[in-house]
């Protein structure tokens, strides 16, 4: 399953799964519960929850449990990601897992929003990734990973 269409994808499977991690989140300090599951591009489903920590600033979002899962479990690319708050409805992932999301499915990684479904190139336009790093390096500016 390469780049996925919208109608390709059973939203509301992926909500589901989505809503089912949501309640395993362990959020007592902000008591706001995410959970977040994402289609690989093979056909499995990777799911993540939030994560928190007596020390604030250590918390998880649920988006980098997903990721973790996703490689974890054999990798492959996200194709189509369904994010809840506690309500179960869409909730937008932060800068930073929009960052993530990016990495792990690039602009075409589907994303169901509060607005519809969006690619990734529109949550997260003119984005910074590892082609950016491959043009500096081709200007001899550093070294691509
Ligand atoms: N949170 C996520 O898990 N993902 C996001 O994209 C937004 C924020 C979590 C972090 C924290 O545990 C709680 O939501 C409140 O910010």
């Amino acid at each position: 399953m390469p780049a996925a269409s919208v109608a390709s994808v059973d939203w509301d499977a992926l909500q589901a799964q989505a809503v089912a991690v949501m309640r395993k989140a362990y959020a007592p300090y902000s008591k706001f519960p995410v959970g977040v599951a994402g289609l690989v591009d093979d056909g499995r489903v990777v799911v993540g929850c939030n994560v928190e920590n007596a020390a604030y600033g250590v918390a998880l979002c649920a988006e980098c449990g997903m990721v973790s899962h996703l490689h974890a479990s054999g990798g492959g690319r996200l194709v189509a990601v369904s994010c809840v708050g506690g309500d179960g409805q869409a909730l937008m992932p932060c800068g930073r897992c929009r960052q993530l999301l990016w990495e792990h499915g690039g602009p075409d990684c589907l994303l169901m929003t509060p607005k519809g479904v969006l690619p990734m190139s529109e949550v997260l336009p003119q984005a910074f990734g590892l082609e950016d790093l491959e043009a500096a390096a081709a200007r001899g500016q550093g070294t691509p990973a």
